[in-house]
């Protein structure tokens, strides 16, 4: 298949890279032969196979890395910068064909969602190119008669798990630095979104040398854990749940290698009865990622409002979110899809009706659903808002990962940061108020890993992302996530006199 130009027909892209890994610079069929169905999930449609890898695919691919890495490492720093950023070059082209595949094999909504996801996707490997030439060590002044300094190496093969919320981006915040870094890698993609992953190493593939660059498809235990245990998998990066990322840590630790894990969160947002009413209702809307079906690690699930505010805050965004058009993911209408697979869906579900069972509760079943008959077996949620629930609720304790928030009262400034650090999880928090001071005070005791005040951006290249607690260990997205992640350091010292 001529990957130069783009594919627009993501139906026919799937059908095209149904059943294939990419290995070596190549499609590749598994070993064993296994395939696992991939749905278009507004309509559950068999959009093509996954190849379902096992021990032995990931034994190929794991040595075609490990072959590639020696030469990829002892390039000049800046030429293999030059390459990755024409890689992200290479993706903008793609951007309308990356978006389609992944709006049809996720249900994310294409203009809302996939279309910007694919958009960082590229912007991700434009800036690990160029910061190829800064993964500097230091120079140790230790002693006259010695040079010390120290430097970064490259580790060697790299282990990426991604999940299906955000494949393509979470799946470049871990290959751009890790190749940037001189590392080869191996992916394991996720058995319900491989498709969009699997054209861009395909992309990429005509750019890099052979096999540093490498995607397994296949389920967690059969073709993820055998990834984590090769022996030549020198460091593993993981998104997705907590009981994965436990998995995933106690066999990197069997073997005493690093694990970078993201995993999930509660996150918090703050309201307070001063802040700018219009921004915040947007903003809530955005955090909780209702356009992404509140498929999000990062989901502002806990809305914790000041309580002079609070039916004012729970009217606005019911409104707001009544206006969302839940649809078709490939139509340019619609604002939210749908949930990625039918275990996901009976997750969502399965706290709907915890929630709706508690005493007190109230709930808000919120957005415009437009389907027609092709959607019947559609994956479809519509946003929820539940009042009445307390912070020691299940459903706000636990995430969902589905379009649910829990709009929380609070009287005290006080109140507020105990029940926002009240959580297993810290991975991030906004804060909302014109009062600097009390900003200030919130963001210098609020446990997480990324806080907001009066604003909610995504994830996205420059700045670290990584959470506290049980949401993770480790840093993405910046320069130190490369340099402490994806390189070991070593100290020299050179004795001259
Ligand atoms: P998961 O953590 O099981 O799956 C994520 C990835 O890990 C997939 O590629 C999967 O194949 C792989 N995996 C699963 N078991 C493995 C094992 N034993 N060894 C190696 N790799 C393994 O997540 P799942 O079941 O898809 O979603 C369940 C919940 O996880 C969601 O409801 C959500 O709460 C959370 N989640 C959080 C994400 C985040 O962005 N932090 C992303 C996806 C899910
Ligand atoms: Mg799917």
């Amino acid at each position: 298949m001529p990957s130069t130009q783009p594919q627009l027909d993501p139906r026919l892209l799937a059908a095209n890279l149904s059943g294939f890994h990419y290995i070596d610079g190549a499609l590749a069929r598994p070993v064993a032969g296994g395939k696992l169905d991939v749905h278009f999930p507004a309509t559950m449609e068999v959009i093509g196979q996954v190849a379902a890898g096992d021990a032995a695919d990931i034994a190929i691919a794991v040595a075609a890395a490990k072959a590639a890495q020696s030469g990829w490492a002892a390039m000049r720093p800046r030429d293999r910068g030059k390459l990755v950023a024409a890689c992200g070059a290479r993706l903008l082209a793609h951007v309308e064909e990356l978006a389609r595949l992944t709006a049809l094999e996720t249900g994310k909504a294409i203009r809302t969602e996939s279309r910007v996801e694919a958009g960082v996707v590229a912007d991700v490997f434009v800036y690990y190119g160029g910061l190829a030439g800064e993964v500097k060590g230091e120079t140790v002044p230790f002693h006259p008669d010695q040079i010390v300094y120290t430097v970064n190496e490259p580790i060697g093969v790299v282990g990426a798990i991604i999940p299906w919320n955000v494949p393509m981006l979470l799946m470049a915040l871990k290959v751009a630095p890790a190749l940037v870094a001189g590392n080869a890698v191996v992916v394991k993609s996720s058995e319900w979104a491989p498709f969009g992953v699997l054209r861009i190493a395909q992309l990429l593939g005509e750019l890099l040398p052979k096999g540093v660059f490498n995607v397994v498809g296949g389920d967690g235990p059969s073709a993820g854990a055998p990834l984590v245990e090769h022996a030549d998998v020198g460091k593993v990066t993981f998104t997705g749940s907590v009981p994965t990322g436990r998995l995933i840590a106690r066999a990197a630790a069997e073997k005493l290698i690093p694990a970078t894990l993201e995993l999930g969160g509660k996150s918090p947002m703050l309201v307070y009865a001063d802040a700018d009413f219009d921004a915040v209702v947007a903003g809530a809307v955005a955090s909780m990622r209702f356009t992404r079906q509140g498929q999000s690690c990062t989901a502002a699930s806990r809305i914790l409002v000041e309580r002079s505010r609070l039916r004012a805050f729970v009217d606005a965004l019911r409104a707001r979110v009544d206006q969302l058009v839940i649809g078709d993911p490939l139509d340019e209408a619609t604002d939210i899809g749908t949930i990625i697979a039918p275990r996901q869906m009976a997750t969502v579900q399965r706290y709907l009706a915890i929630g709706k069972a508690i005493p007190g509760a109230v709930w808000h079943e919120c957005g415009q659903l437009r389907t027609d008959a092709r959607h019947v077996d559609g994956l479809y949620v519509r946003p929820h808002i539940f009042e009445g629930l307390d912070n020691d609720s299940q459903l706000a304790r636990e995430e969902i990962f589905g379009p649910v928030t829990v709009v929380i009262p609070f009287d005290t400034h006080e109140e507020a940061i105990a029940m926002a650090n009240d959580s297993d999880y810290g991975l991030s928090a906004t804060v909302w108020t014109k009062d600097l001071g009390r900003a200030l005070d919130a963001v210098q005791r609020l446990q997480a890993g990324f806080v907001q005040v009066n604003q909610n951006l995504v994830v996205q290249p420059q700045l670290s992302y990584g959470g506290w607690k049980h949401s993770g260990i480790g840093k993405e997205a910046d320069l130190a996530a490369m340099t402490h992640h994806f390189m070991r350091q070593k100290t020299v010292l050179l004795r001259v006199r």
